[in-house]
């Protein structure tokens, strides 16, 4: 195998990965198809792009495993030479009038580019655009959305997104967003058992559910009378399913409609790593979107 396709081609997680991507691909899918005859201008969004093929690990100082707001990668597997989620993106038809792919390293934009040689009939319709998610989506959300329509699927490692950033998509009021919300890879790490979270961590936590209101919803005192009298104080963490929850709710704060069960892809331990979230932009396609997702997500439990 060449180098250079050695490097471009390595696995990112186990059996989830693939759930993920197969949820994708199915929302895609369906997604072209029902807008087929529609006089929009159809854009597939990737701003977590990474290399085209898959992920094993992230190759910047946040990777390491002692730090939740950037965690390393879970369960990594030999290489295999399976599509990500740009090149998936690529193979789906009927097509999207534009791919829109960022992503922070200038090395897997330089992959990325590769794609317009491999998919030469859509070199045209591929803009690659380096830089951070967060800042990148606000910029392209705040452009003139009245004759596009988009799916953007935000795949961070961690808790890179900002709630300002989903809050910028949902305005557009033409975007369906997919969004892996870093459950048990970040934010239930975050949540120590003692309650006492360091403010870096505080802060990263405010950012992605964009408020400062979850200490209150994740930790509860249980007061218990003693034998002697007194009252004794103890601190109970959320499950993660009222985290979940939390955010999910978060999400319909914000969007016209979001699937009411987002999927769970675990490790291969059985334990939550992310939810696989999603929420619809549009009023008038609001229930065909929900029903796709809907039942592409009862597979991913
Ligand atoms: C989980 S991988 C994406 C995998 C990809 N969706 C796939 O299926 O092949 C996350 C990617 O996000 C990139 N990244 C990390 N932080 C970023 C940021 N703030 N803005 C844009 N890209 C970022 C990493 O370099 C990495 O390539």
């Amino acid at each position: 195998m060449p180098d250079d396709r050695k490097d471009r081609e390595h696995q990112f997680g186990g059996a989830w990965t693939t759930r993920k991507l197969e949820v994708l691909a199915g929302y895609l899918q369906g997604y072209t198809t029902a807008l087929k005859k529609t006089p929009f201008q159809k854009l597939y969004i990737d701003a977590f792009a990474g290399t085209g093929y898959r992920e094993n690990r992230r190759e910047n100082e946040e990777d390491s495993p002692q730090n939740p707001l950037f965690p390393d990668m879970a369960e990594p597997e030999p290489q295999s030479f399976l599509d990500g989620s740009a090149r998936l993106a690529l193979k789906i038809e009927p097509k999207f009038d534009q791919y829109i792919f960022i992503e922070r390293s200038p090395e897997r934009c330089a992959h990325l580019e590769s794609l317009k040689t491999q998919f030469p009939g859509l070199a045209n319709k591929i803009d690659i655009r380096q830089g951070d998610a967060n800042a990148k989506i606000q910029e392209l959300c705040a452009t003139d959305w009245r004759s596009k329509r988009a799916v953007l699927f935000l795949d961070p490692y961690g808790m890179q997104v900002e709630w300002k950033t989903i809050e910028a998509i949902a305005k557009t009021k033409a975007i369906d967003l997919w969004l892996l919300f870093p459950l048990g890879i970040g934010v239930n790490r975050i949540l120590t058992k003692s309650g006492d979270i360091p403010n870096s961590w505080r802060n990263r936590l405010n950012l992605l559910l964009g408020n400062e209101d979850w200490y209150d919803e994740f930790y509860k005192v249980e007061i218990t009378p003693t034998l002697f009298g007194e009252n004794k104080e103890t601190l109970i963490k959320a499950k993660m399913e009222t985290i979940g929850r939390y955010f999910n709710n978060r999400l319909k704060s914000v969007f016209i409609g979001v699937a009411e069960e987002p999927g769970v892809l675990r490790n291969s331990a059985n334990n939550p790593l992310y939810l696989l979230c999603f929420a619809v932009g549009n009023e008038r396609g609001k229930d065909i979107a929900l029903r796709i997702a809907q039942h592409l997500l009862k597979e991913v439990r």
